[in-house]
């Protein structure tokens, strides 16, 4: 797979999936995309974590600020945070919205303790035809020693075949 076109396209509400979605695009180059709602979340935790749950809960896909072409990449790096077990609607809307057959999907997540939890199970659903490649999971708290970080997004790198 080296030599293939790389995007990066991340949703982050907080800032730590930002974070290690441009440690990623840093080691692989290629595009970076952040994926927005067009109405933001809001900036209060206990609001966001409702609306979250009620938008999981019923399938809500939010209309995006807007939208990147993926059809030029072989590629995609694809992540969110860890929301209540589950990828964040805005990135369920990214990944329902376009055609990603043929495409190699590499998922990532940074998360409060949960891990990936069926994020890897719902991606593959909404993109049947995509290979999902291994994942790479990021706790929070982890983020804060990033040559840590970087070693272990560069060996799962090397791992899924794209270093
Ligand atoms: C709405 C919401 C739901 C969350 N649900 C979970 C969860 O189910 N499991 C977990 O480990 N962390 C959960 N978290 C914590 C986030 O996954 C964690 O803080 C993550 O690093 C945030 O990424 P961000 O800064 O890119 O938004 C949740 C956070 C929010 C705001």
């Amino acid at each position: 797979m080296a030599g293939g076109r790389f995007l990066v396209a991340y949703f982050s509400w907080s800032g730590n999936t930002r974070r290690l979605a441009h440690l990623i695009h840093e080691e692989v180059g290629g595009d970076v995309f952040e994926i927005q709602p067009a109405v933001p979340y809001p900036d209060s935790y206990s609001e966001v974590l409702e609306q979250a749950r009620r938008e999981i809960r019923s399938g809500y896909k939010p209309p995006l600020r807007e939208v990147r072409d993926v059809s030029p990449y072989t590629v995609i790096f694809i992540g969110s945070p860890n929301w209540w077990s589950t990828i964040a609607p805005p990135v369920a809307a990214f990944l329902a919205g376009q055609d990603f057959s043929g495409k190699a999907l590499a998922p990532f997540c940074t998360h409060g303790g949960g891990g990936l939890g069926r994020m890897v199970e719902d991606i593959a659903r909404l993109c049947p035809r995509a290979a999902i490649l291994e994942p790479l999971s990021v706790y929070e708290g982890d983020l804060r020693d990033l040559q840590a970080i970087r070693a272990k997004a560069a060996a799962w790198l090397h791992r899924i075949g794209v270093k």
